[in-house]
């Protein structure tokens, strides 16, 4: 790898707005150049901030593709993702050159499993939409019917992805006295035991839960799995989470779905695109909570995150072990 003249390692964080921690990590070791922008850099800037580089410190707003890796040249040794998601990352492309990933499993297991839990109740039992009619005048008495949605006990849960969140979610659950879990997945998982969570096939699960999420991966077995025949096979009654990828869902299906009542409401904290224009559809459907992707947005992931990635691209410049190497 190439040093700067400074005899040290040169790494470009892609955003400005990065948790300090790690960016100072980085900073005892490296030069770190930082990108002027609290948002999404622009891509002609981005492209030319990386000339050179050994490292880039990113986040899922950036793609790291073949244009980009050309753009930072033969020195690029690691990119650091302050994510478990990987989908942005031609990872392929990354192994054919020997250059290494670091991404952020496990620290983000509980942030993002709590959040699933807020957003299927949210969904469930209406709160955005009950929150308004709150500050809106909707509210003339208590009312026995009124705002009313299914509740959890005794109720069939379904977690499409069984993996560190999949099982995390599982166990939150379980706690509210739900009849059965269910799990969907390419192997069984022996930590399903702990929950009773019984692997079923995709059709199984999609018949026979009344609540659906999905905390799978977004790789190409998993693009659009939750389509217009996914959804015809749920319960009518049936409420549908989303915390992991966008891309999982045939998003004009999932509106069609929502509006003809084929399933009863769906919470996401993800879509396609994001963010959501605000014309959307699942924006104006009352029956669809839609949260700007905070699953991991807890004040303490987000801290460990930054630091994780600053260790694993600390480590891989240093050719050391990385913390949380993407092999
Ligand atoms: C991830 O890590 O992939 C989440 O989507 C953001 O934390």
């Amino acid at each position: 790898v190439r040093k700067m003249s400074s005899g040290r390692y040169q790494v470009f964080v892609t955003r400005s707005d990065m948790p300090q921690g790690g960016v100072d990590l980085l900073k005892k070791e490296c030069d770190v150049k930082i990108s002027s922008h609290p948002s999404v850099m622009p891509r002609d800037e981005l492209l030319k901030a990386v000339a050179g580089t050994n490292g880039i410190y990113c986040s899922l707003t950036d793609k790291i593709d073949k244009e980009l890796l050309d753009a930072a040249g033969p020195g690029l040794k690691v990119v650091g993702t302050i994510s478990v998601g990987h989908d942005h990352i031609d990872v392929a492309e990354c192994k054919k050159r020997g250059i290494k990933i670091g991404y952020t499993p496990d620290v983000l297991t509980d942030a993002t499993a709590e959040l699933t839990v807020a957003l299927l109740l949210s969904t469930s039992r209406r709160l955005p939409e009950a929150q308004h009619e709150a500050r809106t005048g909707g509210w003339k008495s208590w009312a026995p019917t009124w705002m009313t949605g299914p509740g959890l006990a005794g109720a069939t849960v379904g977690i499409v992805g069984f993996g560190r969140i999949g099982q995390a979610v599982a166990r939150r659950v379980k706690a509210f006295n739900t009849k059965q879990i269910l799990y969907y997945n390419r192997s069984e998982r022996p930590e399903a035991k702990e929950t009773g969570a019984i692997k079923v096939s995709f059709d199984e699960i999609l018949a026979q839960s009344d609540f659906i999420i999905c905390c799978a991966a977004l790789v190409p077995e998993t693009k659009e799995i939750f389509n217009k025949a996914a959804f015809e096979k749920m319960k009518k009654t049936a409420i549908f989470v989303n915390t992991s990828r966008g891309g999982t869902v045939d998003q004009d299906a999932l509106i069609e779905a929502l509006k003809n009542n084929t399933i009863r409401a769906a919470g996401l904290d993800v879509t396609t695109p994001e963010p959501l224009p605000l014309d959307n559809p699942l924006l104006k459907l009352p029956n669809c909570v839609v949260l700007p992707h905070i699953g991991s947005a807890a004040i303490e992931a987000r801290e460990v995150m930054s630091e994780l990635t600053a260790n694993n691209i600390l480590a891989a410049l240093k050719g050391g072990v990385m913390p949380a190497e993407l092999k």
